[in-house]
């Protein structure tokens, strides 16, 4: 099941993510030295590889087949739910990129406050936000959505993950990879 499979696997990765978030900022609470680049990459990552490649693949495949096909119940899980959620996280990369763009020369305290609440949030956010769909709204959609429908989003998420290759979104796994350490 393509469509599904994909989106298990980026969350895998968003999920490394976070824990990276939160030595970051964990660092930043402890007084290190943390530079922006390291928050302007995090916010490179939130933007372009969580929300445009992930959320969006969810949006406007998979969130749209349930919409079309699932009746009240999906309306309420995917509008009420997942896209409140997805436009919260929006909120905090918002934030957070305000927060760095503020900094000039050493960080104050009032901007290292500000960097660690959106940075943290969001981690704290998306970390939620996946277990519910990898529990909840994943399942029921595999369990109602129709094979016909099924096939479409595995074809359309196929066609999207060519679109995301052919833009590089691979080095955003690469950089994950070469940042995060397991403990
Ligand atoms: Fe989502
Ligand atoms: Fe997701």
């Amino acid at each position: 099941m393509f469509g599904i499979d994909i989106l298990h696997e980026e969350h895998e990765n968003i999920r490394k993510f976070t824990k990276y978030v939160r030595k970051v900022c964990g660092d930043l609470i402890e007084g290190e030295e943390v530079k922006t680049e390291v928050f302007l990459a995090c916010i490179d990552f939130m933007k372009n590889y969580a929300d445009i490649h992930h959320h969006g693949k969810e949006e406007e495949i998979l969130f749209k087949a349930m919409l079309e096909n699932l009746g009240p119940i999906a309306d309420k899980m995917v509008n009420m739910g997942m896209m409140t959620e997805h436009n919260i996280g929006r909120y905090h990369i918002d934030s957070l990129e305000k927060a760095v763009a503020s900094v000039e020369g050493e960080a104050t305290t009032e901007q290292k406050v500000d960097m660690a609440t959106h940075a943290l949030a969001y981690a704290d956010l998306l970390l939620r936000h996946l277990e519910k769909e990898n529990t909840v709204l994943y399942p029921f959609a595999v369990r109602n959505l129709k094979p016909e429908i099924m096939e479409k989003v595995n074809e359309d998420s196929k066609i999207f993950e060519e679109k995301g290759a052919a833009k590089g979104i691979s080095r955003y796994v690469d950089w994950l990879n070469s940042v995060y350490r397991e403990n």
